[in-house]
């Protein structure tokens, strides 16, 4: 089918199934990488768009602002050069170099509020992107609280709904803002009233309670508790649950070295926790992992040996469980 815009393109993500341990119940990967600019975020990037222009919101011309650690500052760029927009994505020094070049090369403009400051600033960005919109008079898109962010997942949903029907058992997927897996999972509950939805966050992140504590999981989890997002519905969420960044990273190489399959490092957290699940149901319980993001935008940190090392990030351990959940590539035969 031939398409005349880039955003026509979005969606209709592949399916992928790991080869889990015989006995495991399966898992399912959607890879939402397969989307423009490589990232589920595009999704919710077009639809804050569409819902902001149906309000008048957003005019011809009219200028974007959000504040954002990358993917969904990379969905808005694509959609603004499309559209006709202005967009600056207020940024941090936490950003992925990828991700921020990625913006530039749409066109946006960055606008960096960390100054010298390492780390996650989520809060400035958050505050400085408010400021900054309310000076220029531009629209600021607001993620952590526009109900697009969710709502731009539910194609996400019917798309699983078609694949797979009623034979959904568990759908897991990353919490940053929560709208990803919130606005796929409210729209699937109501078809499949039995799923259980399990969030996924770093340790380290407040989402799910703990302590707070530095995390290397780009894109996701919460730093602070003061600033846990609206979209976040715990309503939809039966689950909680934690992951380190070791269990996350050590299951990207691993999966990237043994069955070509390069994911993000979010994603990596996410399909480590279902693998865990998948060992304690049978074959006939089907896990569906929500892939936020590929590896590509990682090749300089989790896909990088010195960086993991300066980072005290490998763990034989978790390998070992990695081959102990997983069959490998070789064994695996084509159903
Ligand atoms: C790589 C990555 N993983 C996970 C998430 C979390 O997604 P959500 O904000 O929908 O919870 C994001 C959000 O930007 C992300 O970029």
């Amino acid at each position: 089918m031939i398409k005349d815009r880039v955003s026509d393109l979005i969606g209709r993500t592949p399916l992928l199934r790991l080869a889990a341990a015989d006995g495991a119940g399966t898992v399912l990967l959607k890879l939402e990488q397969y989307n423009p600019t490589g990232t589920a975020k595009i999704r919710m990037a077009r639809t804050m768009v569409d819902e902001a222009e149906a309000q008048e919101l957003l005019t011809p011309g009219g200028w974007l602002v959000e504040a954002t650690s990358g993917n969904t500052g990379f969905g808005l760029a694509l959609i603004a050069a499309e559209r006709g927009y202005k967009f600056t994505a207020v940024v941090d020094n936490h950003s992925s170099v990828e991700k921020l070049r990625g913006m530039l090369a749409y066109g946006a403009e960055l606008l960096n509020i960390s100054g010298d400051r390492e780390g996650l600033a989520t809060a400035e960005r958050y505050a400085g992107a408010r400021r900054f919109a309310a000076e220029q008079g531009a629209y600021l898109t607001a993620q952590d609280r526009n109900p697009g962010n969710p709502n731009g997942y539910r194609p996400l949903a019917l798309e699983l709904h078609d694949d797979l029907g009623e034979d959904i058992d568990y759908l897991y997927g990353a919490v940053g803002t929560g709208g990803s897996l919130c606005g796929t999972g409210r729209v699937l509950r109501k078809r499949i009233p039995d799923l259980k939805i399990i969030g996924v966050e770093p340790v380290g992140s407040v989402n799910f309670g703990g302590d707070e504590a530095p995390y290397h999981q780009s894109g996701t989890g919460t730093p602070e508790i003061g600033e846990i997002c609206d979209v976040l519905d715990y309503d939809v969420i039966d689950e909680g649950i934690k992951v380190s960044d070791s269990e996350a990273f050590e299951t990207c190489r691993y999966l990237a070295r043994n069955f070509g399959v390069l994911i993000g490092g979010s994603a990596g957290g996410v399909v480590y926790k279902a693998l865990e699940r998948a060992q304690c149901v049978g074959p006939e319980t089907t896990i569906v992992v929500l892939v936020c993001d590929g590896g590509e935008k990682y090749l300089d940190t989790v896909f990088n040996d010195e960086w993991m090392v300066a980072n005290g990030l490998f763990d034989a351990r978790v390998v070992d469980r990695l081959a102990s959940m997983l069959r490998p590539a070789r064994s695996v035969t084509k159903r």
